[in-house]
């Protein structure tokens, strides 16, 4: 046990190359590259002078090698009441003709496209569509707000956005329509059309000349065939949160994104073709793009669309049905779904009327898998439950256990060990190696392996500081962590202000911002506190402008709407309070850290740093009046 993956992971390392270039065989080319590995202007390039289409790999490849009448997506949607399955002959039409529509109206090779889409089928049909005529997509993830979306329609500059009327949250119809015309309307930029998928739970009503029926115009389209496009050529812009208000556009590339992909579903996942995949995520996040639309697919697997929750779609056996119902081979999803499910059903009640013979193993990733609900999933499905660590630039993942390859002892709490390709190591803030187990800095020795982003939308110069320039020749993933004696990684938590709320990506930095834009905010503070259910989530304290005589919980409330407003429901931004000052260093910067660990009740020292110690008792004093519960789960 370890000894195939250390072999495997050594010649990775010793000669990516190599490694990568018998990886790529398994793609399909229309060119092979010249070059496995190019440096240009000191960004790492993979496949050069390859061609290929990453939606012919998905879709179309299947069909030529007489597979057209398997399952390639299954719909499963609770909150609507409807199930629906699509071979990849069925896929390959819908696509070719939505690929067919968009090109009519004008979208070409390298044009963007935004997607703002509930988990529909549509969603994976408009990204196919996209990657099949070479057009760039940048999928939004539907609980984000107008706003959100307008900023990223102001970077991406896309020349149609593709949507649909409504989604549905448990039994909410949110009307997704009206955001988009908000969005539109907020934005510098316009988009030339919108195409709106109808769903018959809420219709919306289309912007003459610049709303198209998306089904009226796929009708009359003609099918699409693939554009072969050069392996460098962006395949998507996803964005994800940093450390400011405005969102980071990872660079996606096709051809190194399908040699990953392929890779890791053979020897991550383990899952071949007739295999059935689940990802219980969402398309706006790079899970759902990796593991939801075009890794399943590519190997050849039946991927499930689920439109519903862990919990309360009816209740908390709907993971064990679909897994029955559709004879899930490979469950994927976060922590905090099975948290969600455990309190609900501690006993696992439900579980006991379903059968999950045909599940595999359970893939959990978004946030560090603690033990509780590691052990919790394992007993109660018998099942082995495999953390892996990854990131939205990494796009699948840095460290896991292999289980297609050599499938290693799980230690709970680790993501087991770092992948191909990624050549992690834990550094001091010297920039010196950590011993195994000491804590440090964990960063990537480049070049960082296939799929990982090319560089940031437009934006170089956050690409380089984002990543690159805290230790020159490494990529900075923002995680703090330690790889033990064994080579097993420890990932702690992030060194910024990057917080996970329910498996969801979020900057308590551009919170912040938001709450420093009301009128009668003079500074704010958000940290990430630990949560039972969800991780982590937002807590906020706002010194008010002097001469602000305001209710206190009146400002909070409004603080609340103006987050949600801002950012969407997803930011979950609910518990907050006003303070008369708040702890900085002598030098003036936020004494986050030590919040959060009052407000954790963790053991602190007083930062001998500080400006003034008194501020510390005060804040320990706001935050106890809170009333938030610590988590009994020290592990999260
Ligand atoms: N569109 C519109 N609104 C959305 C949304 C979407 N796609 N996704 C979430 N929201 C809304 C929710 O309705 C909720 O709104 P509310 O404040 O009005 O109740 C809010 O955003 C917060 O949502 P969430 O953080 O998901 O909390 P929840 O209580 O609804 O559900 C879980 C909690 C744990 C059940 C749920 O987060 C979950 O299933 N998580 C799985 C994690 C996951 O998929 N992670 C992706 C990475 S693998
Ligand atoms: P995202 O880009 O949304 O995928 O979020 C990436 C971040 O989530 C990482 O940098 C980590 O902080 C955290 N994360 C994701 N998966 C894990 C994991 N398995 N263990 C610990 N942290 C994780």
């Amino acid at each position: 046990m370890g000894e195939i993956y250390d072999k495997v992971y050594k010649e990775s390392i010793d000669n990516p190359e190599k490694f990568w270039a018998e990886a790529s065989t398994k793609v399909h080319w229309y060119n092979k590259w010249d070059r496995v590995l190019d440096v240009v202007d000191g960004h790492y390039r993979w496949f050069v002078g390859g061609t290929m289409n990453t939606c012919y790999n998905a879709v179309d490849l299947h069909i030529e090698n007489g597979h057209g009448d398997d399952i390639a997506i299954i719909y499963d949607s609770p909150v609507t009441n409807t199930k629906k399955t699509y071979t990849y002959n069925e896929l390959r039409d819908r696509v070719a003709k939505t690929a067919g529509m968009l090109s009519s109206h004008g979208v070409v090779k390298g044009n963007r496209v935004i997607i703002y889409m509930p988990m529909i089928p549509e969603a994976a049909i408009a990204m196919l569509a996209c990657a099949r005529i070479g057009a760039i997509h940048s999928v939004v993830f539907g609980g984000f707000a107008a706003h959100e979306l307008a900023t990223r329609i102001d970077d991406a500059r896309p020349k149609v956005v593709m949507s649909a009327s409504c989604g549905v949250e448990v039994s909410k119809v949110i009307n997704y329509k009206p955001l988009l015309d908000e969005a539109i309307e907020q934005s510098t930029y316009k988009p030339v059309k919108c195409f709106i998928h109808q769903r018959e739970e809420a219709v919306a009503d289309l912007v003459e000349g610049r709303d198209f029926d998306w089904a009226e115009e796929e009708a009359k389209s003609e099918l699409a065939a693939c554009v072969p496009v050069d392996a460098i050529d962006p395949l998507y812009i996803l964005y994800t949160s940093g450390t400011t208000g405005k969102p980071k556009g990872v660079i996606r590339s096709n051809g190194g994104h399908s040699v990953a992909m392929k890779w890791s579903m053979d020897n991550i996942y383990n899952a071949r073709a007739g295999d059935v995949f689940w990802a219980a995520s969402d398309v706006g996040w790079v899970v759902g793009h990796s593991y939801i639309v075009y890794a399943p697919l590519m190997n050849g697997c039946s991927t499930i669309i689920y439109e519903g929750k862990p919990v309360r779609t009816p209740d908390a056996g709907a993971f064990w049905r679909v897994c029955e119902e559709y004879k899930v081979n490979v469950l994927f999803s976060a922590p905090t779904a099975f948290r969600a499910i455990r309190k609900e059903d501690p006993e696992a009640e439900f579980l006991k009327q379903y059968d999950l013979s045909s599940v595999k193993n359970i893939f959990m990733a978004g946030e560090r898998c603690d033990t509780a609900t590691y052990e919790w999933t394992k007993s109660v499905t018998g099942k082995e439950v495999i953390d892996h660590w990854w990131q939205t630039e990494t796009g699948w993942a840095i460290a896991a256990n292999p289980t297609g390859l050599d499938p290693m002892t799980v230690h709970a709490g680790s993501p087991t060990k770092p992948m191909p390709g990624f050549n992690l190591q834990a550094l001091d803030a010297d920039g010196k190696q950590c011993e195994p187990g000491v804590l440090g800095n964990l960063v990537l020795k480049l070049p960082l392996p296939p799929s990982c982003l090319m560089g940031i939308w437009e934006d170089e110069a956050r690409y380089q500081n984002s990543y690159l320039k805290f230790y020159e020749g490494y990529y900075l993933t923002g995680d703090s962590g330690y790889i033990d004696k064994d080579g097993y990684v420890w990932v702690m938590g992030r060194m910024d202000g990057v917080i996970n709320v329910a498996g969801h990506r979020l900057s308590t930095g551009e919170m912040e911002e938001i709450a420093g834009t009301h009128p009668d905010v003079a500074e704010a503070a958000v940290i990430g506190v630990d949560d039972e259910l969800k991780g982590e989530s937002p807590m906020g304290f706002v010194v008010l402008k002097s001469g602000a005589n305001r209710d206190h919980a009146e400002v909070v409330a409004e603080l609340v709407q103006l987050i949600r407003k801002q950012i969407g429901p997803v930011a979950a931004f609910k518990i907050a309070t006003v303070v008369q000052r708040l702890p900085k260093t002598r030098s003036g910067k936020i004494l986050r850290g030590t919040m959060r660990s009052i407000a954790d009740g963790k053991e602190w020292n007083m930062p001998s740093t500080i400006e003034d110690e008194s501020v510390l008792p005060e804040m320990t004093e706001a935050i106890n009046a809170l009333g938030y519960p610590k988590p009994k789960n020290k592990d999260i």
